[in-house]
């Protein structure tokens, strides 16, 4: 604490949580664009606070991405009686088979000694496809679990990079464009005002699902996501708990 006092970081992390209406804002030191051990210490962050809210029986839903899959490579057993099952968010979203929430899922699990489901969804399905596919019993339970989880842990990406990332369709990428997205989570595109703008159909996770959830904890960092994570925090729940380093933070701060 001493530290983070001197260092002014904690009064950084005062102003961001009450610019962005949120409950809480941890910053670690650095940059993680310039350096990736700064992305490790956001995933040791996010995983210590994920440890601290734990309660005896907990439904974790994760999303994707390489911040996300920081944050398993630092989990550790918990030393108490805790039972934790692991679910993905949403279903894949065309991201790297290491970067996708059923694998992060599985990571952590394998990290904490404990459980997890996976989603097998292909991103573009028909409607008739899309319907009989959530009436089918497996996939039924685990949408259940999701929606029923007690805490959410996701990612925000620069909308364009994960319109890119994503290998999205000329004709999103066009509109992704055009209606100048900044953000992106759970395959929702988010404008500087925090209205969504595109979303990626898959099942799982819906955003307003997110109000249902006692604990939302969101991990991002590097300045070149700061207008991503203001656009999404324009509309975040009140209950999220901002997880970023000092190059973002830094960046949205000076942005008001
Ligand atoms: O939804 C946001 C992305 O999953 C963020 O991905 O952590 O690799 O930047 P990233």
């Amino acid at each position: 604490h001493i530290i983070r006092d001197i260092s002014g970081i904690r009064s950084l992390e005062e102003s961001l949580q009450q610019q962005m209406g949120i409950q809480d804002v941890i910053i670690v030191a650095g940059n993680s664009d310039e350096s990736p051990w700064v992305k490790s210490e956001l995933g040791r962050a996010a995983a210590s606070r994920m440890k601290s809210i734990l309660t005896r029986e907990n439904i974790i839903a994760v999303t994707g991405g390489s911040t996300i899959a920081a944050v398993a490579d630092t989990l550790t057993p918990s030393e108490k009686e805790q039972a934790c099952l692991f679910v993905p968010a949403r279903g894949g979203i065309g991201e790297d088979v290491k970067n996708q929430a059923n694998s992060i899922c599985a990571a952590m699990a394998d990290r904490m000694a404990s459980k997890y489901r996976v989603l097998y969804v292909p991103d573009q399905v028909s409607k008739d496809i899309y319907d009989s596919f959530i009436k089918e019993p497996e996939i039924n339970e685990v949408l259940q679990l999701i929606k029923s989880a007690s805490m959410v842990l996701h990612g925000i990406g620069d909308a364009m990079t994960m319109a890119e990332r994503r290998k999205s369709s000329n004709e999103d990428l066009e509109i992704i464009k055009s209606a100048q997205a900044e953000g992106e989570a759970f395959g929702y595109y988010f404008n500087e005002n925090g209205e969504v703008v595109h979303k990626v159909q898959t099942i799982g996770l819906q955003l307003q699902d997110l109000a249902n959830i006692p604990s939302v904890i969101a991990v991002a960092g590097g300045a070149s996501k700061a207008k991503a994570i203001a656009a999404y925090m324009k509309q975040a729940p009140p209950s999220t708990i901002l997880i970023t380093d000092e190059g973002a933070a830094k960046c949205l701060l000076k942005a008001q």
